[in-house]
């Protein structure tokens, strides 16, 4: 609720010129590593919210997550696999989850030279429940940009696309996102 807040006053007010948030539980710092995994492994990440800036020439990410399905099956019935690294440095990021997958963490590393960040997705999925009606949302954010993402209610988070810009320095997502249910 704080963080909401905060951004939209930050949004509103100070539009035009560079924006800080002092939040005390971003995901990772400037320059560092991201490695989050949604606490349970019946969750996807529902929530992307992701500042730049410029002095480091890097975002900083707040992550959140959601359960699958309530009520469901529980956390021990899901297989998790990690991606591997998906994108060259100021390449594209086009990631699908595999088969019936769902993105329950995400990882980055950056770098100073190009200024950009390596990414990495831990996908899982649960038996018997399965994406259907797929698809890409418009693009979530501008460069150097506040980034507010939030995955719409019935539907989850099964893929991320992503382009660089060496100009501004900075990468927008767009993010893959279905209806799910039980097969
Ligand atoms: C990367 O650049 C930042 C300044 O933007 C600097 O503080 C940091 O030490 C650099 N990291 C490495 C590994 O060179």
């Amino acid at each position: 609720m704080h963080l909401l807040t905060g951004l939209v006053i930050c949004t509103f007010v100070v539009q035009r010129s560079s924006c800080y948030l002092d939040l005390e539980d971003w995901d990772n710092n400037f320059d560092e590593k991201l490695d989050f995994k949604c606490p349970f492994r019946n969750q996807f990440i529902s929530t992307v919210v992701s500042v730049h800036h410029n002095g480091a020439e890097d975002r900083r990410f707040k992550l959140n997550c959601r359960n699958i399905i309530s009520g469901g099956r529980g956390d021990q019935d899901a297989s998790c696999e990690d991606s591997g690294y998906v994108n060259d440095w100021d390449g594209v990021v086009n990631f699908q989850c595999p088969g019936d997958g769902y993105i329950n963490g995400m990882q980055s590393v950056h770098d100073n030279w190009t200024e950009d960040r390596r990414w990495s997705f831990y996908c899982c999925s649960m038996p018997g429940y399965s994406p259907f009606h797929c698809k890409q949302t418009g693009w979530t954010n501008d460069f150097d940009r506040i980034q507010n993402y939030r995955v719409p209610d019935g539907f989850i988070m099964t893929g991320v696309y992503s382009e660089h810009d060496n100009g501004p320095e900075d990468r927008r997502f767009k993010y893959r996102i279905c209806r799910a249910g039980v097969k």
